[in-house]
């Protein structure tokens, strides 16, 4: 069964410099190379679901100028609609200027430009595509007044939701609640919390509000923690090397939709995301490092 995904989300030009290690304040350090990709939270989901074979409808908001082409090339190259995509002249595309240092670990600042500029109607204009889908997905790197109204937009279509709460600062309280799933790492689990925590699983019970919700908390390579009211679980995940960890979580997201939208157990969707986001981590980019459905069924039932 193809599963059909709706994302609402951003697209970034990302300008990643690669270095041995981060500068801190005040310091400059030299970079090894610089390259520039396809990025954005929301686009990178797209485009990794569309890997995995899904059926993707991409909704969000590009500027004038000349890095919304790049969001055009991978989202053709790849088969993600973008008929719901709207384009604003007067502002610029967002762009993400990234560190990513030997250990492959990311540093990243985002200037959301257009994708602030995310508006109801482009909702409402694709009520239909929502309608029909199995999961719609998003997450906070838009105007954020359109998180809580896309989420109940897909509940009163019966549309399951996945909210990926990254960036968490600020995030509403109402789409805590309005989203079936979420799915914050640690530090993000952290803003949503208002501080340290002892326990993830405690972290993010307190997150849930209704019987049906489920976190799936992201822990880097211990792999993922499932918390629903009732129980925790560790999924652990696959030992590779990381080379840049950009758009792990994204491949996650989207092997998680994937899977619960072809009908996996969260637990084996859980698992399946796991395989994902450690292929994502072995290639440098963000949305060119999103592994095949191959590849990722390869490590998934390989590992069984
Ligand atoms: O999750 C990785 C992404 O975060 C990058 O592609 C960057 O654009 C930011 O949105």
């Amino acid at each position: 069964m193809t599963a059909k995904i709706v994302v609402v989300g951003s697209f970034n030009a990302d300008l990643v410099s690669y270095m041995e290690r981060m500068p801190r304040p005040g310091e400059t350090v030299h970079g090894k190379r610089f390259a520039t990709g396809a990025g954005g939270k929301g686009s990178n989901q797209a485009v990794a679901a569309a890997r995995l074979g899904a059926d993707i409808s991409f909704i969000g908001r590009l500027g004038g100028d000349v890095f919304a082409n790049l969001a055009y090339e991978i989202w053709d190259a790849e088969g993600v609609n973008h008929d719901f995509v709207s384009r604003d002249e007067e502002v610029a595309t967002g762009v993400a200027p990234i560190l990513v240092d030997s250990s492959g670990e990311n540093m990243i600042v985002v200037v959301l430009g257009a994708n602030l500029r995310l508006r109801q109607r482009d909702i409402d204009a694709a009520r239909e595509r929502i309608a029909e889908a199995d999961m719609l997905v998003i997450q906070r790197e838009i105007n954020l007044a359109i998180v809580p109204y896309a989420l109940r937009t897909a509940k009163e279509l019966g549309v399951r939701t996945i909210l990926n709460p990254a960036p968490a600062d600020g995030a509403s309280p109402e789409s805590i609640q309005l989203a079936d799933i979420l799915t914050p790492n640690e530090i993000e689990l952290e803003t949503l919390s208002g501080g340290a925590f002892d326990d993830v699983a405690s972290a993010a019970r307190a997150l849930l509000s209704r019987a049906d919700q489920t976190a799936v908390v992201t822990l880097g390579a211990q792999g993922a923690r499932i918390v629903t009211q009732e129980e925790t679980s560790l999924t652990p995940t696959f030992a590779v090397e990381a080379v840049d960890t950009t758009g792990a979580g994204d491949s996650f997201n989207a092997a998680l939709a994937v899977g619960l939208a072809e009908g996996m157990a969260l637990g084996d969707a859980v698992r399946f995301a796991n395989a994902a986001a450690a292929l994502c981590v072995t290639k440098p980019g963000a949305a060119d490092s999103a592994p095949c459905r191959a590849d990722v069924d390869a490590l998934y039932f390989g590992a069984q």
